[in-house]
């Protein structure tokens, strides 16, 4: 698979404080990448450095295989962007203003513009002034100008900030429909897990500058599913019973004894009489639920309350 973007070991202090703190990210090409965090976690700091806007204090940044580098700036030509909230020219028109971008980076056609804001939905306020847009407008007129070139990667930083729950579900429609039927790379932010749990295929959790876990969307589904959970004397003996008697294949082993079936939820007590006929002496089975919100809170610990 192409990689598009790859961070080693990306580091940005500012002072004795450091906002990124080593980081290792792996966006590959088709990922919706959703990039998790508190505030203050080092998201928009990430970002920041990943679209050349601040240097980092160490570390290296991979953009379409190539490292970045002053004379590769030109790699930016196939990223667009939205970083913090997009400024506009209050008294330029939406047209106005995404002609001026047009001009900065060197597109020829003017098409682009009507294009760009069909596809971000305010096509209807084309021609009027930016400073009479809601929030909603502004963040769409945002994602307009980071399409504008056409690009295969966007870096979007919380673009939903502020947004009511219509024009939430209405960019996150947007941004699957960019990815599905564009093919458009996307690394995007947010500090609500379930904002990032219904678009990314891929989820990095940053907090306190560090990356504390990159995992697949199926990974993380699997960490909000009912399951029943068996204690057992020997782990061995009662997955390849479990296996061999019930066919089942979807469960992992969560700790030594503990074993997570995601599978024949409803047979819980025939799976007990099983196990225990077959000489594996079960402590105990429960039906429990893994939820996301809980694991989220349990890596990042008590700061979630700060
Ligand atoms: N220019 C700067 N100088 C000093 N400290 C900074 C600077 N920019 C960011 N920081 C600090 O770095 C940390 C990370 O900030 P950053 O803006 O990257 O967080 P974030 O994850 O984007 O948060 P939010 O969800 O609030 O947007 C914060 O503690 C912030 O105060
Ligand atoms: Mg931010």
């Amino acid at each position: 698979m192409e990689c598009i973007l790859k961070t080693y070991n990306l580091t940005k202090q500012y002072k004795e404080h450091k906002a990124v703190d080593d980081v290792n990210i792996t966006i590959e090409k088709g990922d919706i990448y959703g990039f998790l965090g508190l505030n203050g976690a080092g998201k928009t700091t990430t970002m920041r450095m990943i679209m050349g806007l601040i240097k980092p204090t160490t570390g290296n940044i991979e953009l379409f295989g190539e490292k970045l580098s002053e004379d590769k700036k030109h790699y930016f030509a196939r990223v667009g962007s939205i970083i913090e909230f997009p400024g506009f020219y209050e008294n330029l028109t939406a047209v106005e203003n995404l002609d001026i971008h047009r001009k900065l980076m060197g597109v020829p056609d003017k098409n682009c513009i009507e294009q760009s804001l069909e596809v971000a939905g305010i096509l209807d306020a084309a021609n009027r002034k930016t400073k009479e847009f809601s929030l909603g407008m502004k963040q769409r007129l945002g994602i307009a100008r980071a399409l504008l070139h056409n690009p295969e990667f966007l870096v979007l930083d919380e673009p939903t900030n502020g947004l009511d729950p219509v024009g939430i579900k209405e960019i996150r429609q947007l941004i699957l429909d960019l990815s599905r039927k564009r093919h458009i790379t996307v690394l995007i932010s947010s500090h609500i897990l379930s904002e990032i749990q219904q678009l990314a295929t891929k989820v990095g959790i940053i907090h306190k500058g560090k990356l504390l876990e990159e995992i697949d969307s199926e990974a993380l589904k699997k960490k909000n599913r009912h399951y029943i959970e068996l204690k057992v004397n020997n782990d061995r003996d009662a997955v390849f019973m479990l296996e061999q008697k019930f066919n089942i294949s979807d469960y992992i082993i969560s700790e030594p004894g503990v074993i997570k079936i995601y599978e024949r939820l409803t047979e819980t007590s025939n799976i007990n009489r099983m196990l225990i006929q077959n000489n594996v002496e079960v402590k105990e089975i429960s039906l429990l639920r893994d939820s996301l919100e809980d694991y989220f809170i349990k890596l990042v610990g008590s700061d979630i309350n700060e």
